[in-house]
């Protein structure tokens, strides 16, 4: 045993997924998880990943437990993000990772990015890394884009960086989730698990789409537009630059060779319900990612109304409520075997 392998402990963390308003499509490094663009997101309340690291100097190759199954595909994803800890820390044995959703995976409410900003916090913690939130996002954003995000809570900005390690591509935070307590509503319109994922639909995107460079070139003014609608908590503002951003990432990801199709028939039903609602004076607007499920963002007030209305629709399976939420925690930390 080293004698880094010495102080291995083991540590559990818990971080809530996040939805981007002004979207994050585009790598300019696909090994670091670097973007083209910059994104701005709000984490959630309620919702989390739960995930418990342990190093075990008795255990050659890392062991992956997923809500409750052994998940071999997904053991080489996170043993090769532990293995930048490992280098970190001087350590070389296996870990055993428990990772679990309160929200159903399929929900399109990106459990990559809860679930990578826990293990980025579990994981350093159990090897008694103690690394600032700036780091832990640097490290998140390695496992998954979006878990940058997620290390913290409220309204949130990752930066695109210019630098080629991506030591300047870290999120941070706008301002707290009190500053604007905004409901969130997601319309579950499938459980199939998506056909192409983000990392293959954006290499696909920026390889084929015609209008890759005009995404990149407008993105900086969205996020402007958006930074500003916060400021001033001008829903209307938000809900314009927001539904703008969706509607352009699939706009964007349409025009890719084969066209990316995220999109079932409830999930333009229920974007239709959002848009008669707001017609009618309801303050809502919505945002949809590389999957089909629709998320109805509205002021706390109206959030019964819509839940109501995206019940309603017939292609909706299951409707999920929550707020906003605070950043990646550690629930415990102790040494191995204590
Ligand atoms: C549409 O973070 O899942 O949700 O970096 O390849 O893991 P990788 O992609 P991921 O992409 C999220 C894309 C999105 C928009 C967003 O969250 O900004």
């Amino acid at each position: 045993m080293t004698k880094a392998e010495d102080s291995v402990r083991q540590a559990t963390a818990q971080a809530h997924p996040n939805i981007a308003l002004i979207k994050y499509w585009g790598k300019r490094d696909v090994a670091l998880n670097l973007p083209v663009v910059g994104s701005l997101s709000i984490t959630l309340d309620r919702l989390h990943s739960c995930t418990t690291v342990r190093f075990l100097p008795e255990l050659a190759a890392d062991r992956v437990w997923l809500n409750g199954h052994e998940d071999l595909a997904s053991a080489r994803r996170i043993g090769r993000f532990l293995d930048r800890l490992r280098e970190r820390a001087g350590v070389r044995c296996g870990a055993w990772v428990e990772s679990g959703n309160n929200f159903p995976t399929a929900a399109g409410l990106a459990s990559s990015a809860s679930g990578f900003a826990a293990l980025a916090l579990a994981g350093s913690a159990a090897l008694g890394l103690t690394l600032d939130a700036t780091e832990l996002s640097l490290l998140a954003r390695q496992g998954s884009g979006s878990a940058a995000r997620s290390i913290f809570g409220g309204f949130v900005e990752w930066s695109h960086g210019e630098r080629a390690d991506g030591l300047d591509s870290v999120a941070h935070p706008i301002r707290p989730a009190q500053y604007w307590p905004l409901r969130v509503v997601v319309a579950v319109t499938s459980t199939a698990s998506k056909a192409i994922g983000s990392s293959e639909g954006m290499q696909r995107t920026a390889l084929t789409s015609p209008y890759q460079s005009a995404w990149v070139d407008t993105q900086e003014a969205d996020l402007a537009r958006a930074r500003a609608a916060i400021e001033a908590r001008d829903f209307e503002a938000l809900a314009a630059v927001s539904e703008h951003s969706c509607l352009k990432m699939h706009a964007l990801a349409m025009a890719a060779q084969p066209g990316l199709l995220y999109w079932n028939g409830a999930t333009l039903d229920a974007m239709h319900a959002v848009r008669q609602l707001r017609a009618q004076g309801v303050p809502v607007f919505f945002t949809v990612d590389a999957g089909p499920q629709v998320k109805a963002i509205c002021l706390p007030d109206a959030a019964n109304a819509v839940a109501e209305a995206m019940r309603s629709l017939s292609g909706v399976l299951d409707v999920i409520e929550c707020g906003l939420g605070e950043g990646a925690c550690l629930i415990e930390a102790e040494a191995a075997g204590a």
